[in-house]
């Protein structure tokens, strides 16, 4: 292994596009938060990167869906999302994000590099393009019949009901998301990073040279450089992002993958005016922390575009996870599948590391795990409490009951107490080793490994029995067991941050290096505790069930958006209900409103009077056909002025899946007036 000076820890950038929520704690920010905290322990230089990735069509999408601007999507989420980080204690040195000015000038200035070198290759392609909106249809701005599934809501790059990946140009009747117009093809100009002429140093440099990646990430890379790799397009025709700086690109921005991972040098630049050092010094180890969907973008279109470049270093290492399942369903955002971390700060306020603690010790690190809810109530009840909880707790209350607080001096070691206090040294070596590895659950299990010796100990000294027919040895007891608590104040550092810090100030201690873990000596006799509190609470199944059934009604929610079918409202009173004054009519004259597509001019006798109604049912009814049809009426909506026109009322009208209308009538003849209720 080389030897390096100083280590640089990116985390992917989620995207402003929404909350952050488990999953993405699990499979990146955790473990990049382990691997950082546990460096800084060994007193080793780290630079902790990470950032929102704020561009790219997932946003213009949204921002188009609730009518208000991208960069409003993006401020947003950004603060939700650095806000959440900060709150879990993800210990970043810097979290920018990538609409910041440094962002758009470095990621221009690499562009512009590479342009300059010849790097890129041009072509034009046809691309979907819609006439009334003037613009190219990224393939999220696409939608139509899945050639695979027959769903009729399937994107250009996906269909969510198959999960079939797709081309914008398999879809049948494919309709544009902006003027639900039928898409034309027009040209247009894209630059493209050949990835086909690195090939062979790609498979030099991962196959050969970085065997040691976890299978899983070798395994992709593997795939995509043996099914052999085609040019890919950096730009995009889209109005939103950095734009390209190069002539003759008007209207044309950065592909989002280009500039987002970009965005780690940029914000080293934020962090330090040294980040050259970070960046181009080889004596620098890069780690990329991301998911499974990001490999091939960390591990082969980045490192091209630095190789390309020249001038940077290139990752040592890219331990990506696999996928966070929820109760057996893959986490959606859109679909609201989620734990988000801003309510689980509000459902379980001070558990931040009990949440850590189960994602850790259930990390999908070599294949897709579930969170449960009912796994994370036992992981907290029968480990954390049980286990972590109860041993420290025994030692601290046994302190503070038989010496008022002092901690007492050892006596005579038996065998077995230098047996016990032996193991943590080696407790820290299979922590390091698996730390080392980027094997956190396996790291957290040693960790833990130390609580569970401290509470065997003393279940086995029961100094409490003790007491009563050798006091001396109670005293010897206690102090190895506090010793091991202060083992675990360092060993449990890099994984429960909050949680060490309590325990620290519970024994009256300051924060200790990783090199003194495995000490029998961090605290001395004499020593004042202070009167001890619970390390870790009970969760209750109420508080269990408050969340499943959250999930519960997300799914009821789900299916009937399937279904096509709206969701209840809100219940409300009978007296909301009798305010509306509902009768049935009779249509006696129908015109079109001049100018309008969707407007008819009704007269409906209403019993009450003959008024005017203006509906917006052109498109179902041909007016002559529904003269003498009989309709129901709100009589007393407050009239208003449609086109020019007075509208006295509203008729009912039931609106299928396809949006289209029908009648709301009485089975039978009736006379006009006649209420509805
Ligand atoms: N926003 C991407 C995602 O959530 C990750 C971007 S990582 C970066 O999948 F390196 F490109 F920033
Ligand atoms: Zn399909």
């Amino acid at each position: 292994m080389k030897n390096f000076k100083r280590t640089l820890i990116t985390s992917a950038l989620p995207y402003a596009n929404g909350p952050v929520h488990i999953g993405h704690l699990a499979g990146v920010y955790v473990p990049a938060d382990i691997y950082a905290r546990y460096l800084r322990l060994r007193g080793e230089e780290v630079a902790f990167i990470g950032g929102s990735d704020e561009h790219g069509v997932p946003i213009t999408l949204k921002a188009k869906k609730e009518g208000i601007k991208p960069q409003d999507v993006v401020d947003k989420y950004h603060g939700m999302i650095k806000d959440s980080f900060e709150k879990f204690g993800i210990s970043f040195d810097v979290y920018s994000r990538t609409s910041a000015k440094i962002h758009h000038e470095t990621a221009s200035e690499i562009f512009k590099t590479l342009y300059d070198k010849g790097a890129f290759i041009e072509q034009t392609s046809e691309q979907f393009y819609d006439e009334e909106a003037n613009q190219f249809l990224a393939d999220r701005y696409i939608t139509g019949t899945c050639p695979k599934c027959n769903y009729e809501k399937a994107y250009g790059d996906q269909c969510e009901s198959c999960g079939s990946t797709l081309n914008a140009t398999d879809l049948v009747d494919p309709k544009s998301v902006l003027s639900g117009n039928k898409p034309m093809m027009r040209t247009t100009k894209h630059w493209f990073l050949p990835l086909d002429k690195y090939e062979p140093w790609l498979r030099e440099w991962i196959l050969e040279e970085h065997k040691e990646w976890k299978p899983n990430v070798y395994g992709q890379c593997k795939s995509w450089i043996d099914g052999g790799l085609n040019p890919r397009a950096v730009t995009r025709d889209l109005d939103w992002g950095i734009p390209v700086p190069v002539e003759g690109a008007e209207g044309k921005v950065l592909y989002v993958w280009f500039d987002a991972p970009i965005g780690y040098i940029s914000a080293t630049k934020e962090l330090t005016p040294d980040w050259e050092k970070w960046w181009k010094d080889p004596e620098t180890k890069l780690v990329h922390f991301i998911g499974k969907d990001n490999i091939v973008f960390h591990c082969i279109i980045f490192p091209v575009v630095l190789k390309a470049e020249g001038s940077y270093i290139l990752p040592e290492n890219v331990p990506a996870n696999e996928f966070l399942n929820l109760e057996g369903d893959k986490i959606s955002t859109s679909r609201n599948w989620a734990v988000w971390l801003h309510e689980y700060l509000e459902d379980f306020p001070g558990k931040e590391d009990v949440l850590k603690y189960t994602l850790t010790a259930n990390a999908p690190e070599t294949k897709d795990n579930d969170f449960t809810w009912k796994d994370f109530q036992t992981r907290n009840n029968s480990e954390l409490v049980a286990i972590f909880g109860n041993f420290v707790n025994r030692a601290l209350v046994l302190t503070d009951k038989y010496y008022d607080g002092i901690v007492p001096a050892a006596g005579e070691l038996t065998q077995y107490d230098q047996q016990t206090l032996d193991e943590i040294i080696n407790l820290k070596r299979e922590v390091e080793k698996s730390i080392d590895t980027y094997h956190f659950r396996e790291a957290l299990k040693g960790a833990m490994e130390l609580a569970r010796l401290g509470n065997k100990y003393l279940a086995e000294m029961e100094p409490w029995k003790v007491v009563k027919t050798d006091p001396e040895r109670v005293k010897t007891i206690l102090n190895t067991a506090l010793q091991i608590t202060a083992n675990l104040t360092i060993i449990f550092e890099p994984f429960l941050p909050f949680t060490t810090e309590k325990l620290r100030g519970f024994m009256n201690l300051e924060k200790l290096d990783w090199d003194q873990l495995g000490r029998t000596d961090l605290i001395s006799g004499g020593h004042k505790i202070k009167t001890p509190e619970l390390l870790f609470e009970k969760i209750e199944d109420d508080a269990i069930q408050t969340q499943v059934d959250k999930l519960l009604a997300t799914k009821k929610v789900n299916e009937l958006e399937q279904a096509q079918v709206s969701p209840a409202k809100e219940n409300i009173e009978y007296e909301d209900f009798a305010k509306l004054d509902i009768r049935i009519g009779t249509i006696i004259a129908a015109e079109k409103v001049a100018k309008t597509k969707k407007l008819l001019r009704l007269t409906i006798d209403t019993g009450i009077d003959k008024r005017t109604v203006v509906s917006g049912i052109a498109e179902y009814f041909e007016p002559e056909k529904i003269i003498g049809q009989q309709v129901s009426i709100l009589v007393n909506l407050a009239p208003k002025n449609l086109k020019g026109i007075e509208s006295q009322g509203m008729i009912l009208m039931a609106e299928n899946a396809d949006g289209a209308l029908v009648f709301v009538t009485a089975d039978k003849k009736i006379k006009e007036g006649s209420e509805v209720r």
